[in-house]
């Protein structure tokens, strides 16, 4: 299968592109550079970074609109670090970065049949680009963002990504026709933990070293903000894990809506009058099946490059 990332990188959004570079069975075509944990700008440069590192600097990355003077919130540097990747710092990329994020997405569902997207940030992008009646109707998206049964992580209705863009996100349950939601009901319950870390430090390589320094930086961020959950929330990364495989997980399927007014902007909801396509909401996760598959082909991309 083919595979676009709209990524925020982002410690769990750098986790992604690890599991999509080594799984078999994708071929990431691109990565399109939205906003969230850092700004486009410097997410399109730590993707690139990251691509470099791992041995695929040839993979296209490009950046993607994001709103007038947005900054990125306290909350986010402090999980992220100011620099998205937790202080660690890699080689600046040296070429410029590809064209329009959105052109490209629309380009790539008429191009390949068996395409999936996987955003991981703020849906800005993925909704200029499902006004594009071919894209909304044949498009399959697996983006990681919302709560239905959980609280939010950043409101106390609201979780990070859809936050960033309600009414982005909402225009994306309007019109795409194959959306499957991974929220904070699923990706609370796949935890990262310090002991899970050591298998990739101990192959001695470079690689092995970053992601085991990521995740320090993470889980240490995590033990600050949501202790009593003992490690840190593989939001992004399980994303992809269900777009390679979607029986990791269960689902719901609803028409969805995301609230975009009151205390509870951001919030996102099924409501049983909206007409419109249904939402794959993830209800229910296989947690051994995905942390081992994460640590299997994390530990290998970190052995291999
Ligand atoms: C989401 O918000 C970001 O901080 C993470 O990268 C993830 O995409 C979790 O709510
Ligand atoms: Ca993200």
């Amino acid at each position: 299968m083919k595979l676009i990332l709209d990524l925020d990188t982002g410690i769990d959004d750098a986790f992604a592109l690890a599991y999509a570079l080594a799984s078999p069975e994708v071929e990431l075509i691109g990565v399109t550079g939205t906003y969230g944990n850092v700004t486009v700008a410097d997410g399109v440069r730590n993707t690139r970074a990251l691509l470099a590192l791992f041995g695929r600097p040839d993979i296209p990355v490009y950046p993607g609109p994001s709103p007038e003077g947005w900054a990125v919130a306290e909350i986010s540097a402090f999980i992220h670090g100011a620099n998205g990747l937790g202080g660690v710092e890699l080689p600046a990329p040296v070429a410029p970065p590809a064209g329009s994020a959105v052109d490209f997405l629309i380009d790539a569902v008429r191009t390949h049949p068996d395409l999936v997207i996987v955003p991981t940030g703020a849906s800005t992008s993925i909704a200029a680009a499902v006004q594009d009646d071919h894209f909304a109707e044949h498009a399959r998206i697996v983006m990681m963002g919302g709560a239905l049964t959980v609280p939010g992580n950043v409101r106390p209705w609201a979780e990070a990504n859809v936050w960033q863009d309600p009414e982005a996100t909402d225009e994306v349950f309007r019109r795409a026709h194959h959306v499957t939601m991974i929220g904070l009901d699923v990706t609370l319950k796949t935890l990262l933990t310090s002991s899970d870390v050591a298998s990739w430090r101990e192959q001695g390589t470079e690689v092995g070293e970053v992601l085991a320094a990521l995740a320090d930086y993470y889980i240490g961020a995590y033990s600050t903000t949501a202790p009593h959950l003992g490690g840190c929330g593989l939001h992004d990364p399980l994303a992809v894990a269900v777009a390679i495989d979607p029986s990791l997980v269960t689902c719901l399927a609803l028409p969805m809506q995301v609230d975009v007014a009151g205390e509870t902007r951001g919030r996102t909801i099924g409501d049983l009058s909206r007409q419109g396509p249904m939402v794959n909401v993830a209800v229910d996760v296989d947690v051994e099946r995905f942390l081992g598959a994460f640590m299997t082909r994390l530990t290998r991309l970190a052995a291999n490059t």
